[in-house]
């Protein structure tokens, strides 16, 4: 039987010592860096947000002023007082339109999403199903943000991918890619930094 896969890089070493729930809060913080994502008094809504590490991360730099309102399919631990979060799955947009409503929010400044499938092993199929929760994600974002705004995906690279990236172009401004260094060496994942036009 395969080993079970114990996170013990650096990277989740480092995430354990400074407190924070997953190792990929230094990908956020490396696109931060990259492409100023994230300012004091911001709403901001983070898609697929388990365990809660982006939102740690967002709820410092958002500040007591700022609001961040994460979902996910798993429950996420209470993160901090300005951050709110949903079980809820991010397929459904109009329970996600429903979940905004309900907290008083017509636009975010910022919409981010790390989602990632659960894997099958096909790698079409994961890379396929990595595309279609993107598109959720975009039409969340396309529906809430300002016209000027940000939004960050995670999508798997596959056959799929130089199609979507196409698409993305025609509708949304300053479409740019980002490997970061966080990612595992034999990740096929990107991220997108997409502009609302
Ligand atoms: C890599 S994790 C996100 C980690 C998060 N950025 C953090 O820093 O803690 C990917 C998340 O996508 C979520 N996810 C996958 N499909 C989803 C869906 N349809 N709706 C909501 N969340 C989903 C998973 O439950 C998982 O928590």
């Amino acid at each position: 039987m395969p080993k079970p896969y114990v996170p013990n890089d650096a990277w989740s070493r480092k995430a354990a010592k400074e407190g924070y729930r997953a190792r990929s809060v230094y990908k956020l913080m490396e696109l931060d860096r990259r492409f100023h994502l994230l300012r004091p008094g911001m709403i901001v809504l983070d898609l697929a947000a388990a365990p809660g590490s982006w939102l740690q991360y967002t709820a410092k730099c958002i500040g007591s002023k700022g609001r961040g309102i994460g979902i996910d399919l798993q429950p996420i631990k209470p993160i901090a007082e300005n951050v709110r979060t949903f079980e809820q799955d991010i397929m459904d947009t109009n329970a996600i339109q429903k979940i905004l409503a309900g907290e008083k929010v017509a636009h975010v400044d910022l919409v981010l999403s790390d989602i990632a499938p659960s894997t099958s092993g096909v790698r079409d199929v994961d890379q396929w199903r990595s595309i279609e929760l993107n598109q959720a994600v975009i039409a969340v974002a396309d529906r809430f943000l300002k016209p000027g705004n940000l939004c960050v995906l995670k999508v798997f690279r596959g056959a799929d991918f130089d199609a979507f990236l196409r698409d993305l172009k025609h509708t949304w401004d300053d479409v740019r890619l980002a490997q970061v260094q966080a990612s595992r060496d034999r990740s096929k994942e990107v991220y997108i930094v997409i502009r609302k036009r």
